[in-house]
């Protein structure tokens, strides 16, 4: 096979991987100061939307400080994920790529099918089969419903007050300034103040039918982690139950226990927040990145497809080619060639280079020297 320049020093280090280990003491710096500025920004919000605290309630403090650790962690670690060169450059593609104006008409385009397909509906999922979309359907909305209510509520953000004059309506304040007022007994006021048990409901079911298929899918069985497969699960089932608890008991059982099961589904929704930058639920906030992925493959389609050198195939666009040579460099991997058909590695398919390998392994049994036909047919590329 075409010799591979290797690029490692004695220590058997590439030397951009030596330098690295500075690198990733800035890069730590980096992360923190954009953790720092998203929390304090939260916190700012936090206390202008509140009125200066005046809608805060002071029995939430507890909430409240888990989301603002989590706020930290998360832009850290999102940040650290940015800095990593194939990430950083996928993201920076991504952008220019949505943003470059001949292509503006088609990406808008794109850009709202993707969200309701893939975001809204969960499509993706759905090849995977129609239970593991229900699951995932139920527990996505569910949870989000239960965000777009529980974070606005525990900050402040949204109060409720009866109308002057109209003591069976109540006015919705939004970052205190007052909005759509609505009667007390009706329809729509039913539908929002039990937001949560709907949400709470549709959690619950979404869980029941993921537990189902870990239980009984025994190719997913056989590949689970309880930190990962279970307990997300776990945390989720216990929010929902404690809250419903809650309402359970404030209806029908005049208030028994609620102090006792207010503190369990703190516990629970505060353990969840606090946990959240560290396992599965990141990726939350990682997947959407994908979107990116997707105009990335689109334009890059579109402006150019890479042939191989040996085979002569189309194998990949040439963007994207050329920017994992880039990136391969700045990990410290050099797989350039001395080869005039191909000056690097990557502009090989995957399948040639499968082949390679099995020639090159031919040419350990058989040396080139003492076995010249084959070399004649099978030539390294
Ligand atoms: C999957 C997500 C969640 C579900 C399904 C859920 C469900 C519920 C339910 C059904 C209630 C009772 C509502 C009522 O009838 O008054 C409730 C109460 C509450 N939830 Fe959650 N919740 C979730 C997440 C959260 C989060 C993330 C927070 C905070 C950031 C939170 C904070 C609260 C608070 C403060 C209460 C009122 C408790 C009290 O009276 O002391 N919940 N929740």
């Amino acid at each position: 096979m075409t010799n591979i320049i290797p690029a490692r020093n004695v220590l058997g280090y590439p030397p951009v991987a030596m330098s690295a280990f500075l690198r990733m003491g800035i890069e730590r710096i980096r992360a923190a100061v954009w953790g720092v500025l998203f929390t304090a920004v939260l916190a700012a919000l936090i206390v202008i939307g509140s009125r200066n605290l005046a809608h805060f309630d002071a029995a939430l403090v507890g909430y409240t400080f888990a989301v603002l650790f989590a706020t930290f962690a998360i832009t850290y670690r999102y940040a650290m994920w940015l800095q990593r060169p194939p990430t950083a450059l996928y993201w920076r593609r991504g952008w220019q790529v949505f943003f470059r104006r001949r292509f503006a008409v088609r990406n808008a385009g794109n850009w709202v099918r993707r969200v309701v397909s893939d975001f809204a509906l969960n499509r993706f999922i759905a090849r995977r089969g129609a239970f593991r979309w229900l699951a995932h359907w139920l527990i996505m909305w569910g949870c989000v419903l239960a965000a777009l209510i529980t974070f606005p509520l525990v900050f402040g953000w949204i109060h409720f007050e009866t109308v002057p004059g109209k003591l069976d309506w109540y006015r919705t304040y939004l970052f205190g300034f007052p909005t759509m007022a609505f009667p007390v007994h009706s329809l729509p006021a039913f539908l929002i103040f039990h937001g949560l048990v709907w949400s709470a409901f549709a959690v619950i079911i979404g869980v029941m039918v993921a537990m189902r298929r870990r239980m009984r899918d025994h190719g997913a069985a056989a590949v689970q982690q309880f930190g990962e497969d279970f307990l997300p699960l776990i945390l989720l089932w216990a929010i929902s139950v404690t809250g419903l608890l809650l309402t359970a008991s404030y209806i029908w059982m005049d208030a028994y226990g609620y102090d006792f099961l207010a503190l369990l589904h703190a516990v629970t929704v505060i353990f969840t927040l606090l946990w959240l930058p560290f396992g599965k639920f990141f990726h939350i906030f990682q997947r959407p990145a994908q979107l990116g992925v997707s105009f990335y493959k689109d334009i890059g389609a579109l402006e150019g497809m890479a042939h191989c050198a040996r085979c002569g195939q189309e194998c990949a666009s040439q963007l994207h080619v050329d920017d994992l040579i880039e990136v391969e460099r700045r990990l410290g991997y050099r797989y350039e060639m001395n080869n005039p058909a191909a000056d690097h590695y990557q502009r090989i398919c995957p399948s040639c280079r499968r082949s390679m390998l099995a020639i090159a392994q031919g040419r350990i049994w058989n040396p080139p020297t003492e076995n010249a036909q084959f070399d004649n047919e099978y030539p390294s590329i």
